[in-house]
């Protein structure tokens, strides 16, 4: 994973859609997103965004109750949307076969990873969303080639 951040602030779930279109745009097939915050925070809110910035023309909603979700994505690939809030233990998350989502032909972006423990690969990207204030997120993104990009971007 690498060192780099970029750290995005949204004042409404439009942003961060928007946000998550711009930045799924530039990643390639293979990429693992680990998505981290609290109940409510915008984890399946950035999503749809990444959804779009991948090509995807479903309508993404929370595969809580089925644990993943499959899309038609760019590129004739796929994008997998897991969410592992009802996961009790890493292990169950093997047995029901996640490892082709953990290294997919296409991308995954992944609600509750934390839940996956050591079965998170090493080379997965991570962004956090933190509850600033009611409709305020602070996005924190790390280890994808377009968070490198943009910090970059932002050195003076
Ligand atoms: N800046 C913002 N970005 C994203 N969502 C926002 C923002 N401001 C307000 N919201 C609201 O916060 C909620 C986010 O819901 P969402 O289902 O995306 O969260 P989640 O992190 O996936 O939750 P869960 O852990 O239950 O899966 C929505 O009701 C959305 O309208
Ligand atoms: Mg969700």
């Amino acid at each position: 994973m690498s060192a780099t951040s970029a750290t995005h602030l949204t004042c409404n779930v439009e942003e961060t859609i928007a946000l998550g279109e711009r930045l799924a745009a530039g990643w390639p097939a293979g990429t693992v997103v680990a998505l981290k915050g609290d109940l409510g925070a915008g984890k399946t809110a950035l999503t749809k965004g990444i959804a779009r910035g991948l090509g995807v023309t479903d309508t993404i909603t929370s595969p809580t109750f089925t644990l993943v979700n499959e899309h038609a994505a760019r590129d004739g690939r796929r994008l997998y949307h897991v969410d592992l809030y009802r996961l009790d233990q890493p292990q169950q998350a093997v047995e029901i076969g996640i490892e082709e989502e953990l290294a997919p032909d296409g991308w995954t972006i992944i609600e509750w990873a934390e839940k996956l423990g050591d079965v998170l690969p090493a080379n997965a990207a991570h962004i956090e969303i933190e509850i600033v204030g009611e409709n305020e997120r602070r996005i924190t993104v790390r280890g994808t080639r377009s968070a490198e990009r943009e910090a970059r971007n932002q050195e003076p």
